[in-house]
């Protein structure tokens, strides 16, 4: 396929891969509509999103494992759309990880490179290496069946890693793990990530492991992208109602603007908030850490409250409002207790409701 006549080519340089107006259709189900993406070389990018949103697909149409329906997949700037998965370059690791349970810790590192016809003795060197670096260079001669879900987990990123793929795609990965093994090796991909370079798309459905992990979200819903950004951004500045709710716990206070302000269940809210459209639909985003308890101008009911060793999640009911705060630790209210809040105007965040009507 001619690379050089393709329009984006010329602007590729620092783009490890461009995605443009990609597509996928089954039948009357449309799993991805129209993406557009660019990831740079180096970068650690996940695709974050609810079930059914279109994040594995889009991963399979990067990855060539499916065809698309429209669009165009460049990888180093060529043209990759149609070429067949193993002339890619990329790195697959999936939720089940499927290790050969009859080959060694090593021998099953070492299988991609004996496919690519590597000779043994530049294999040995590799895999002591790659299995140093995701810490198990003690296990060479174990097998799968005699690590643990973690174990096994870093063995099929050794085997993804050994032979330097250009891009590695990662679908849940850590879907199989305990929260407690999750976490370790959610630190463990970015010190790897780090270490050696590599350029990551990583797919997952929790939004804190997008928030620990990314140094861009992807943020997908229907099939398309919602919200592109850094974490910090998507947290701070969610582009609409749907990217507010799913990123973080936040109060959403929704209403119909009025003049100047936003009218809620609370009562006029977002006074001189710009973006207000007279008329119009939308919420207001607080932040938990934003809402200030024991003073305020509003009043809420206790209805639960969640310990989670360094605070205390308060969830109040506020005229039929749910208003989410975190306290201190050492705070401990009863439930029904009557609670004043508040918010600092800088810290409120005004969304229009893009959402379909019906
Ligand atoms: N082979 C297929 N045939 C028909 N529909 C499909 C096929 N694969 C995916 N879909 C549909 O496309 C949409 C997107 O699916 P996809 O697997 O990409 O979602 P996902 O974001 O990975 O979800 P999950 O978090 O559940 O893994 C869904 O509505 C799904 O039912
Ligand atoms: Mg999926």
């Amino acid at each position: 396929m001619p690379t050089s006549a393709s329009p984006i080519a010329a602007s590729a340089n620092a783009m490890k891969l461009q995605v443009r107006g990609l597509g996928k259709i089954y039948g009357h189900t449309v799993a991805l509509e129209h993406v557009d993406l660019d990831v740079r070389e180096g970068e650690l990018l996940t695709l974050l999103g609810p079930s059914g949103s279109g994040k594995t697909t889009l991963l399979q149409l990067i990855a060539g494992l499916i065809e698309p329906s429209h669009g165009q997949v460049m990888i180093d700037g060529i043209d990759q759309t149609f070429a067949p998965v193993n002339k890619r370059g990329l790195g697959v690791v999936f939720q089940n990880y499927a290790l050969f349970p009859h080959m060694s810790v090593a021998e099953n590192v070492a299988f991609p490179l004996k496919m690519r016809g590597i000779s043994a003795g530049e294999i040995e060197p590799k895999v002591d290496r790659v299995l140093e670096t995701v810490g198990l260079g003690h296990a060479h001669q174990r097998f799968p069946s005699q690590l643990s879900g973690g174990q096994q987990q870093r063995v099929a990123l050794a085997r993804c890693l050994v032979y330097d793929p250009s891009i590695i795609l990662m679908d849940e990965p850590l879907g199989a793990l305990d929260a407690k093994l999750r976490e370790v090796m959610q630190i463990e991909i970015k010190r790897i990530h780090r270490e050696t370079g590599a350029t990551i798309i990583f797919v997952t459905h929790d939004q804190e492991e997008a928030l620990a992990l990314s140094d861009r979200i992807c943020l997908m819903s229907d099939g398309k992208i919602a919200q592109i950004d850094t974490p910090r951004k998507i947290y701070a500045e969610p582009a609409s109602l749907f990217v507010a709710d799913f990123i973080g716990q936040s109060t959403i206070l929704t209403g119909k603007v009025a003049g100047a302000h936003l009218q809620t269940a609370l009562g006029p809210v977002a006074h001189g908030q710009t973006g207000l459209i007279n008329d119009s639909t939308g919420a207001l985003v607080i932040r938990p850490e934003d809402i200030r308890l024991g003073e305020g101008a509003f009043e809420g009911r206790v209805v639960e409250t969640v310990f989670t060793g360094s605070d205390l999640r308060v969830i109040l009911d506020a005229q039929g409002s749910e208003v989410m705060t975190r306290a201190p630790a050492n705070f401990d209210p009863g439930i029904g207790e009557t609670i004043r809040f508040g918010w600092a105007p800088t810290a409120q965040r005004y969304v229009p409701d893009t959402r379909p009507h019906g």
